[in-house]
Protein backbone atom coordinates (compact mmCIF):
# COMPACT_ATOMS: atom_id res chain seq x y z
CA UNK A 1 0.00 0.00 0.00
CA UNK A 2 1.38 3.64 -0.77
CA UNK A 3 -0.38 6.90 0.57
CA UNK A 4 -0.26 9.92 -1.35
CA UNK A 5 -1.09 13.01 1.05
CA UNK A 6 -1.46 16.67 1.01
CA UNK A 7 -0.70 18.94 3.87
CA UNK A 8 -2.24 21.97 4.10
CA UNK A 9 -0.49 25.68 5.05
CA UNK A 10 -2.16 27.72 7.59
CA UNK A 11 -2.73 31.40 8.99
CA UNK A 12 -4.10 33.06 12.27
CA UNK A 13 -6.90 35.26 11.06
CA UNK A 14 -5.46 37.08 14.53
CA UNK A 15 -2.76 35.79 17.00
CA UNK A 16 -3.04 37.76 20.67
CA UNK A 17 -0.38 36.81 23.51
CA UNK A 18 -1.97 36.67 26.33
CA UNK A 19 1.40 35.99 28.58
CA UNK A 20 4.46 34.52 29.43
CA UNK A 21 4.05 31.16 30.83
CA UNK A 22 6.33 29.33 33.55
CA UNK A 23 7.31 26.85 31.07
CA UNK A 24 8.96 29.28 28.13
CA UNK A 25 5.99 29.42 26.18
CA UNK A 26 3.67 32.23 25.70
CA UNK A 27 -0.03 31.80 26.37
CA UNK A 28 -2.18 32.40 23.04
CA UNK A 29 -5.64 33.05 21.96
CA UNK A 30 -5.28 32.62 18.01
CA UNK A 31 -7.87 31.82 14.95
CA UNK A 32 -5.65 29.22 12.51
CA UNK A 33 -6.57 28.74 8.97
CA UNK A 34 -5.71 26.29 6.51
CA UNK A 35 -5.21 27.31 2.71
CA UNK A 36 -5.47 25.83 -0.60
CA UNK A 37 -1.03 25.33 -0.82
CA UNK A 38 -0.21 22.16 -0.13
CA UNK A 39 3.17 19.98 0.49
CA UNK A 40 2.77 16.43 -0.86
CA UNK A 41 3.71 13.98 1.14
CA UNK A 42 3.50 10.11 -0.15
CA UNK A 43 4.44 7.19 2.71
CA UNK A 44 5.35 3.67 2.09
CA UNK A 45 6.10 0.60 4.11
CA UNK A 46 9.57 -0.17 4.72
CA UNK A 47 11.60 -1.69 7.31
CA UNK A 48 12.91 1.28 8.67
CA UNK A 49 11.92 5.13 8.33
CA UNK A 50 13.64 6.85 5.92
CA UNK A 51 12.68 10.80 4.63
CA UNK A 52 13.61 11.38 0.68
CA UNK A 53 13.70 15.15 0.51
CA UNK A 54 15.05 18.16 -1.82
CA UNK A 55 15.07 20.18 1.97
CA UNK A 56 18.43 21.70 2.96
CA UNK A 57 18.34 20.20 6.71
CA UNK A 58 19.49 17.03 8.14
CA UNK A 59 16.13 14.32 8.29
CA UNK A 60 16.36 13.55 11.87
CA UNK A 61 15.65 17.15 12.82
CA UNK A 62 12.78 17.37 10.22
CA UNK A 63 9.42 17.38 12.10
CA UNK A 64 7.87 15.23 9.78
CA UNK A 65 10.67 12.61 10.80
CA UNK A 66 10.15 13.24 14.25
CA UNK A 67 6.63 12.51 14.05
CA UNK A 68 7.42 8.95 12.33
CA UNK A 69 9.59 8.13 15.36
CA UNK A 70 7.78 9.12 17.75
CA UNK A 71 4.96 7.55 16.11
CA UNK A 72 6.39 4.27 16.09
CA UNK A 73 7.99 4.03 19.04
CA UNK A 74 4.78 4.91 21.13
CA UNK A 75 2.73 2.21 19.18
CA UNK A 76 5.72 -0.62 19.54
CA UNK A 77 5.62 -0.94 15.71
CA UNK A 78 8.44 -2.92 14.12
CA UNK A 79 8.75 -1.56 10.75
CA UNK A 80 9.12 1.22 9.04
CA UNK A 81 8.02 3.30 5.91
CA UNK A 82 9.96 5.74 3.09
CA UNK A 83 8.32 9.15 3.25
CA UNK A 84 8.68 11.26 0.49
CA UNK A 85 8.34 14.81 0.86
CA UNK A 86 7.61 17.43 -1.95
CA UNK A 87 7.69 21.08 -0.31
CA UNK A 88 5.58 23.97 -1.61
CA UNK A 89 4.98 26.03 1.19
CA UNK A 90 8.39 27.89 2.10
CA UNK A 91 9.56 27.00 5.36
CA UNK A 92 10.25 29.37 8.45
CA UNK A 93 7.28 31.20 7.08
CA UNK A 94 4.85 31.76 9.48
CA UNK A 95 2.56 29.03 7.19
CA UNK A 96 2.78 26.12 9.38
CA UNK A 97 4.43 24.00 6.58
CA UNK A 98 6.61 21.42 9.04
CA UNK A 99 3.67 21.32 11.26
CA UNK A 100 1.00 20.38 8.85
CA UNK A 101 3.63 17.45 7.54
CA UNK A 102 4.12 16.07 10.78
CA UNK A 103 0.49 16.48 11.60
CA UNK A 104 -0.15 14.16 8.26
CA UNK A 105 2.48 12.34 8.72
CA UNK A 106 0.92 10.69 11.92
CA UNK A 107 -2.33 10.87 10.55
CA UNK A 108 -1.02 9.04 7.25
CA UNK A 109 1.20 6.50 8.82
CA UNK A 110 -1.33 5.55 11.98
CA UNK A 111 -3.17 4.28 8.82
CA UNK A 112 -0.71 2.52 6.89
CA UNK A 113 0.54 0.88 10.09
CA UNK A 114 -2.83 0.28 10.54
CA UNK A 115 -2.20 1.17 14.33
CA UNK A 116 -5.89 2.32 14.81
CA UNK A 117 -5.02 5.06 17.44
CA UNK A 118 -7.88 7.26 17.95
CA UNK A 119 -7.55 11.16 16.31
CA UNK A 120 -7.28 12.31 20.44
CA UNK A 121 -3.87 10.37 20.98
CA UNK A 122 -2.95 11.33 17.54
CA UNK A 123 -3.12 14.88 18.23
CA UNK A 124 -1.70 14.38 22.00
CA UNK A 125 1.46 13.13 20.04
CA UNK A 126 1.21 15.81 17.73
CA UNK A 127 1.28 18.25 20.80
CA UNK A 128 4.81 17.14 21.42
CA UNK A 129 6.15 17.39 18.58
CA UNK A 130 5.23 21.11 18.55
CA UNK A 131 2.57 23.88 19.09
CA UNK A 132 0.76 24.40 15.98
CA UNK A 133 0.99 20.57 15.27
CA UNK A 134 -2.26 19.34 16.97
CA UNK A 135 -3.98 21.98 14.86
CA UNK A 136 -3.39 20.02 11.68
CA UNK A 137 -4.73 16.72 13.01
CA UNK A 138 -8.12 18.49 12.90
CA UNK A 139 -8.41 21.58 10.75
CA UNK A 140 -9.46 23.17 8.82
CA UNK A 141 -10.33 26.32 10.97
CA UNK A 142 -9.95 26.72 14.54
CA UNK A 143 -9.60 28.42 18.01
CA UNK A 144 -6.59 27.65 19.29
CA UNK A 145 -5.34 28.56 23.04
CA UNK A 146 -2.79 27.48 25.37
CA UNK A 147 0.52 27.25 23.82
CA UNK A 148 -1.80 26.88 20.37
CA UNK A 149 -2.59 22.89 21.61
CA UNK A 150 -5.95 23.59 23.05
CA UNK A 151 -8.28 23.31 19.76
CA UNK A 152 -12.53 24.53 19.69
CA UNK A 153 -13.30 23.72 15.75
CA UNK A 154 -14.96 26.26 13.93
CA UNK A 155 -16.82 26.58 10.41
CA UNK A 156 -16.73 28.74 7.34
CA UNK A 157 -18.86 27.98 5.26
CA UNK A 158 -18.11 29.81 1.95
CA UNK A 159 -14.48 30.35 1.07
CA UNK A 160 -12.26 33.68 1.28
CA UNK A 161 -9.12 34.26 -1.54
CA UNK A 162 -6.31 35.43 -0.19
CA UNK A 163 -2.91 36.30 -1.34
CA UNK A 164 0.44 35.28 0.16
CA UNK A 165 3.66 36.94 0.34
CA UNK A 166 6.67 36.50 2.16
CA UNK A 167 10.13 38.34 1.26
CA UNK A 168 13.27 36.06 1.02
CA UNK A 169 14.01 35.74 4.90
CA UNK A 170 13.15 33.62 7.61
CA UNK A 171 12.29 34.60 11.07
CA UNK A 172 13.06 32.66 14.60
CA UNK A 173 9.65 31.73 16.33
CA UNK A 174 11.83 32.01 19.76
CA UNK A 175 12.74 35.41 18.67
CA UNK A 176 9.35 36.68 17.73
CA UNK A 177 7.89 35.66 20.63
CA UNK A 178 11.02 36.77 23.08
CA UNK A 179 10.40 40.56 21.45
CA UNK A 180 6.90 40.90 21.21
CA UNK A 181 5.98 43.94 23.64
CA UNK A 182 3.18 43.11 25.98
CA UNK A 183 0.30 45.68 25.76
CA UNK A 184 -1.28 47.21 28.39
CA UNK A 185 -4.92 47.03 26.63
CA UNK A 186 -5.84 43.65 25.17
CA UNK A 187 -8.13 43.10 22.34
CA UNK A 188 -10.58 40.58 23.10
CA UNK A 189 -12.50 39.09 20.07
CA UNK A 190 -15.92 37.42 20.11
CA UNK A 191 -15.26 34.60 18.37
CA UNK A 192 -19.18 34.46 16.98
CA UNK A 193 -18.84 37.70 15.60
CA UNK A 194 -15.48 36.73 13.93
CA UNK A 195 -17.17 33.63 12.37
CA UNK A 196 -20.62 35.30 11.81
CA UNK A 197 -17.83 38.52 10.21
CA UNK A 198 -15.67 35.81 8.34
CA UNK A 199 -19.20 33.51 6.80
CA UNK A 200 -21.01 36.99 5.64
CA UNK A 201 -17.68 38.23 4.01
CA UNK A 202 -18.26 41.29 6.01
CA UNK A 203 -14.59 42.49 5.62
CA UNK A 204 -15.67 45.95 7.93
CA UNK A 205 -16.10 44.30 10.90
CA UNK A 206 -13.08 41.51 10.31
CA UNK A 207 -10.73 44.77 9.79
CA UNK A 208 -11.02 45.03 13.33
CA UNK A 209 -10.35 41.74 13.76
CA UNK A 210 -7.30 40.24 12.07
CA UNK A 211 -4.26 41.49 14.13
CA UNK A 212 -1.06 39.52 15.12
CA UNK A 213 0.43 40.86 18.54
CA UNK A 214 3.75 39.65 17.04
CA UNK A 215 4.04 41.81 13.96
CA UNK A 216 5.17 45.17 15.74
CA UNK A 217 8.20 43.17 16.84
CA UNK A 218 8.81 41.36 13.82
CA UNK A 219 8.48 44.27 11.29
CA UNK A 220 10.50 46.64 13.64
CA UNK A 221 13.44 44.14 12.68
CA UNK A 222 12.30 43.72 9.08
CA UNK A 223 11.11 46.63 8.01
CA UNK A 224 9.96 45.10 4.14
CA UNK A 225 7.05 42.68 6.61
CA UNK A 226 5.14 46.60 7.15
CA UNK A 227 5.52 47.57 2.96
CA UNK A 228 4.33 44.44 1.99
CA UNK A 229 1.22 45.07 4.05
CA UNK A 230 0.83 48.85 2.94
CA UNK A 231 1.61 47.18 -0.81
CA UNK A 232 -1.58 44.67 -0.02
CA UNK A 233 -3.91 47.06 1.37
CA UNK A 234 -3.12 49.72 -1.85
CA UNK A 235 -3.45 47.04 -4.52
CA UNK A 236 -6.64 46.38 -2.99
CA UNK A 237 -6.77 43.77 0.04
CA UNK A 238 -9.82 44.37 2.40
CA UNK A 239 -7.60 43.93 5.33
CA UNK A 240 -3.48 42.77 5.69
CA UNK A 241 -1.82 41.06 8.21
CA UNK A 242 1.74 39.09 9.33
CA UNK A 243 0.90 34.88 9.73
CA UNK A 244 2.29 33.79 12.94
CA UNK A 245 5.64 34.16 13.68
CA UNK A 246 6.39 35.78 9.92
CA UNK A 247 7.66 37.03 7.37
CA UNK A 248 4.49 36.00 5.35
CA UNK A 249 2.01 38.69 4.91
CA UNK A 250 -1.39 38.12 3.88
CA UNK A 251 -3.99 39.97 2.08
CA UNK A 252 -8.05 39.04 2.00
CA UNK A 253 -9.50 39.64 -1.47
CA UNK A 254 -13.34 40.02 -2.86
CA UNK A 255 -12.18 37.92 -5.61
CA UNK A 256 -9.14 35.37 -7.39
CA UNK A 257 -9.38 37.71 -10.34
CA UNK A 258 -8.35 40.41 -7.48
CA UNK A 259 -5.95 38.57 -5.74
CA UNK A 260 -4.39 37.30 -8.85
CA UNK A 261 -3.84 40.74 -10.18
CA UNK A 262 -2.35 42.19 -6.73
CA UNK A 263 0.17 39.43 -6.93
CA UNK A 264 1.33 40.81 -10.33
CA UNK A 265 2.22 44.21 -8.41
CA UNK A 266 4.28 42.26 -5.83
CA UNK A 267 7.70 41.33 -7.73
CA UNK A 268 10.82 40.57 -5.93
CA UNK A 269 8.62 38.26 -3.26
CA UNK A 270 7.50 34.58 -3.23
CA UNK A 271 3.56 34.78 -3.80
CA UNK A 272 0.74 32.52 -3.42
CA UNK A 273 -3.01 32.67 -4.41
CA UNK A 274 -5.02 30.86 -2.69
CA UNK A 275 -8.63 30.50 -1.09
CA UNK A 276 -9.40 29.07 2.59
CA UNK A 277 -10.08 25.75 3.50
CA UNK A 278 -14.05 24.60 4.10
CA UNK A 279 -14.82 21.60 6.30
CA UNK A 280 -16.39 20.01 3.22
CA UNK A 281 -13.39 20.37 0.96
CA UNK A 282 -10.84 19.67 3.53
CA UNK A 283 -11.07 16.19 4.08
CA UNK A 284 -11.05 15.97 0.00
CA UNK A 285 -8.00 17.88 -0.02
CA UNK A 286 -6.47 16.25 2.46
CA UNK A 287 -6.56 12.44 2.00
CA UNK A 288 -5.26 11.40 -1.42
CA UNK A 289 -5.09 7.82 -1.75
CA UNK A 290 -3.64 5.72 -4.26
O1 LIG B 1 6.10 24.60 19.99
P1 LIG B 1 7.18 25.00 19.06
O2 LIG B 1 8.38 24.08 19.14
O3 LIG B 1 6.72 25.22 17.66
O4 LIG B 1 7.67 26.42 19.56
C1 LIG B 1 8.89 26.99 19.17
C2 LIG B 1 9.24 28.11 20.13
O5 LIG B 1 8.33 29.21 19.94
C3 LIG B 1 9.14 27.75 21.59
O6 LIG B 1 10.32 27.17 22.07
C4 LIG B 1 8.88 29.12 22.22
O7 LIG B 1 10.08 29.85 22.31
C5 LIG B 1 8.02 29.82 21.19
N1 LIG B 1 6.58 29.69 21.46
C6 LIG B 1 6.04 30.38 22.53
N2 LIG B 1 4.69 30.25 22.78
C7 LIG B 1 3.90 29.51 21.99
C8 LIG B 1 4.43 28.81 20.89
C9 LIG B 1 5.78 28.93 20.65
O8 LIG B 1 6.75 31.08 23.25
N3 LIG B 1 2.58 29.46 22.26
Amino acid sequence: MKLALRAPAKINWFLSVIGKRGDGYHEISSVMQCVSLFDSISLERSGSIELVTDMDLPAEQNLIYKAAVLLRDFAGYKGGAVISLKKNIPSAAGLGGGSSDAATALLGLNRLWELNLPVSVLAELAGRIGSDVPFFIGGPLALAEGRGERLTPLSLRSPVWLLLVKPSLSVSTPWAYGHYAPKLTKKVIDIKLFCLSLDRKDFVSLRQMVFNDLEEAVSGRYPVIAEIKEALLKSGAVVASMSGSGPTVFGVFGTREEAVAASGRMEGHWRGVVSTLTAAGYHAEHEEVS
